[in-house]
This record gives C-alpha cells, structure tokens and sequence, in this order.
C-alpha cells in the first residue's frame, strides 16, 4: 500500500514512519518542512494527486502547549479547520477510496468529565483553556463522518490521552506535559538546584500514553475491519499521579532534590482517565509499555539530545 503521513516531521508523525519504514509498504511523510501547505487546497490536492494514497495518517495540525493556545485561539481553529476541510476536500475527489487515520486528542472530551466514554464524548463543552483545539477536533470528526456518508471516504478516529516520549520538541511553548517536566528536571539536575518545584498538591490523576504505543497501535489499525468512524479511546483506564509521575522521573533521572509541591497553585480535576470497554474489543490483546521503562527511554533520548551545557535550558 502506499502509506501518507501528514505531519511526517513532527512528534507522532516521525515516530510513525520510522515504524512503518520496517513494513513492506511504500511511506510518505509530508509536512510545510517539504513543500505540502494543507491550508492551502491546491497545495493539499497536489500532494494527495501525486501520490494517491491507499491510506493518510493525519498527523498534522497546528499545536501548541496551553499558553499557545490560550492566546492564540482564532489561528488554532482557523488553520486546523482550514487543514481538515482541504484534506477531506482533495481526497474526495483525488483518491475516494482511501481510509484517512486521524488521531484526535483527549482534550476534545467535555472538560467536567473525570473518566472518558466515548458515548458521552460530545455531552459537554470542551474546557474553556482549549477550546479552539478541543473544537477543531470535533470539527474534524464531524467532517470524517459527513465525508464518510455522502462520498463514502471511510475513516478511523481515535481518542488519544496525553502522549509523551522521545521524538517530542524541546521548546517550552511546545513539548507535551510530562516531556517537559522531564526537561525541567535535568536542567535542576545540571543546575545543581536542591529542589524542583511542582505546581499544585501533586495528588490529580492523569492517563498517559507511551509514544510507542501510539504508533504500536496506529499501525495496528491498518489492519482492522472494523467500523471506527465514532471515535474510540486508546485507553488503558489507568493513570498516575503528578507526583508519582515526578517521582519515577526523579529516579529516572537520578535527580536528589527535593520535590516541593506548590499548594498555594490549584489543581486541575482530581482525575481524567479514559475508558477501555471500546479499546479492549478493538485491540483485545495489546498489551503497553511499563510506564516506568517508558519514562527511562524517554530521559535517555532527552539526555542525549540536550547538553548540560545549553545555557537556556538551565533557566527552563
Ligand atoms: N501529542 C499529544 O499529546 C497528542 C495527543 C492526542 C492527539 N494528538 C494529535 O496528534 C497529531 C500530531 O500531534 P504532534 O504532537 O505530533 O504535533 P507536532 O509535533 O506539532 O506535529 C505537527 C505536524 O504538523 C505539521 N504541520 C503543521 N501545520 C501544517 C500545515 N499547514 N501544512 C502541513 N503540515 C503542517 C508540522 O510540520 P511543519 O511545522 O514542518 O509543517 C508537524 O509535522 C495532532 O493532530 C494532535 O492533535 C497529539
């Protein structure tokens, strides 16, 4: 098959073709980094026309951390509808019969929920701190689904949690939140600082996702037979405290500070976790990564690509 990944460059999408390059398929990574501009419908109708897909992953998107989105929520919506209406809109008509892969993140889920179903998925708003990203991801759904029942362009969507893992940015703006707090704990490493800060109790439970795993099971996916146009989780109905969380980075790292957790900064709901009942019928034997041997591969990759010696990162 030929295989697009869109996105190919960034986070998920780098990790995905460097998977699939050991499948006999034919792999394409496209992103702005090579030419392809998906705000732009003749830019998406090239690509897609050149190559004729049998399958897109739709690993692009305009992202950004919490700060990023907060203030900039009109471009977020703007050139994430704009990317999702020209995908649907060149694949109609260059190459109908492929199956389009989109991961759409967990923030889309109402922001009062604390365990994630996908029936009450769309029961709610979208938390008021992404709500351009959390709604463009809905759009995004809603897009699959209409150009699914005119057109018959068969998609699958899947609801991801927070993913970490090698491969992610090193920019604060942008690194995903358990990366970061594991760069932020090397530079208070490599700064010799007795203590690391956390804002809140450290006590709110969180679901995260291996990157491996992601890509383990968008893979998978390609060969499914299922109907997945209604989102699924990709969901191990478990998640760790932040200060778990920091205390397995601690160890990881070797870091000997002291983890001083800031109660004066409130914290978020006390959980969000994801549902497995629908991930368990769809991949009933997967089985993912330790979450501890997860966090050490990710502190080598940060290790190796950051140096002690990288002035800004000591003040990150
Ligand atoms: N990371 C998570 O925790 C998480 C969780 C759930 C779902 N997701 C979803 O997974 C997808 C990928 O996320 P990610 O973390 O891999 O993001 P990322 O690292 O920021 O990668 C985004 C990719 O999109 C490309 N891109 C952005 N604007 C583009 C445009 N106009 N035309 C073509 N390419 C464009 C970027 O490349 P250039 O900058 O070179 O164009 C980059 O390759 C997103 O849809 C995200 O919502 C992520």
């Amino acid at each position: 098959m030929k295989i697009l990944v869109l996105g190919g460059h960034g986070f998920f999408g780098k990790n995905l073709v460097h998977s699939l390059c050991n499948t006999p398929h034919q792999i394409f990574a496209y992103s702005r980094r090579n030419g392809l501009d998906l705000t732009d419908y003749k830019s998406t109708w090239d690509c897609l026309r050149e190559i004729q897909p049998d399958v897109i992953y739709n690993c692009a998107a305009h992202v950004g951390g919490l700060h990023y989105v907060a203030q900039y929520p009109a471009d977020i919506l703007a050139d994430n509808l704009q990317m999702s209406l020209n995908l649907y809109r060149a694949a109609e008509v260059t190459c109908p019969s492929v199956l389009v892969i989109n991961p759409l993140s967990n923030c889309s889920y109402p922001g009062h929920q604390e365990v994630y179903r996908e029936s009450e998925w769309l029961k709610g708003e979208v938390h008021p701190s992404i709500y351009a990203y959390g709604n463009a991801k809905r759009a995004l759904y809603t897009l699959s689904r209409c150009y699914s029942t005119q057109y018959g362009i068969k998609t699958y969507n899947f609801l991801v949690p927070n993913v970490f893992g090698p491969g992610d940015a090193t920019d604060p703006n942008k690194v995903h939140a358990l990366n970061g707090m594991i760069i932020r704990m090397l530079a208070a490493k490599w700064n010799h600082s007795s203590q690391f800060e956390i804002w809140g109790t450290g006590t709110p439970i969180r679901e995260w996702i291996y990157i491996e795993d992601v890509v383990n099971l968008l893979t998978e996916a390609l060969t499914l037979d299922v109907d997945l146009r209604h989102p699924i989780n990709l969901a191990q109905k478990h998640g760790y405290s932040i200060r778990s969380s920091a205390e397995l980075i601690a160890k990881a790292i070797a870091y000997k500070g002291k983890l001083v957790f800031k109660t004066e900064y409130q914290d978020g709901a006390p959980q969000k976790i994801m549902d497995d009942q629908q991930f368990k019928r769809v991949f009933p034997s997967y089985q993912f990564t330790d979450h501890y041997a997860a966090i050490c591969k990710t502190v080598d990759y940060y290790q190796s690509v950051l140096s002690p010696t990288i002035t800004p990162l000591l003040h990150y």
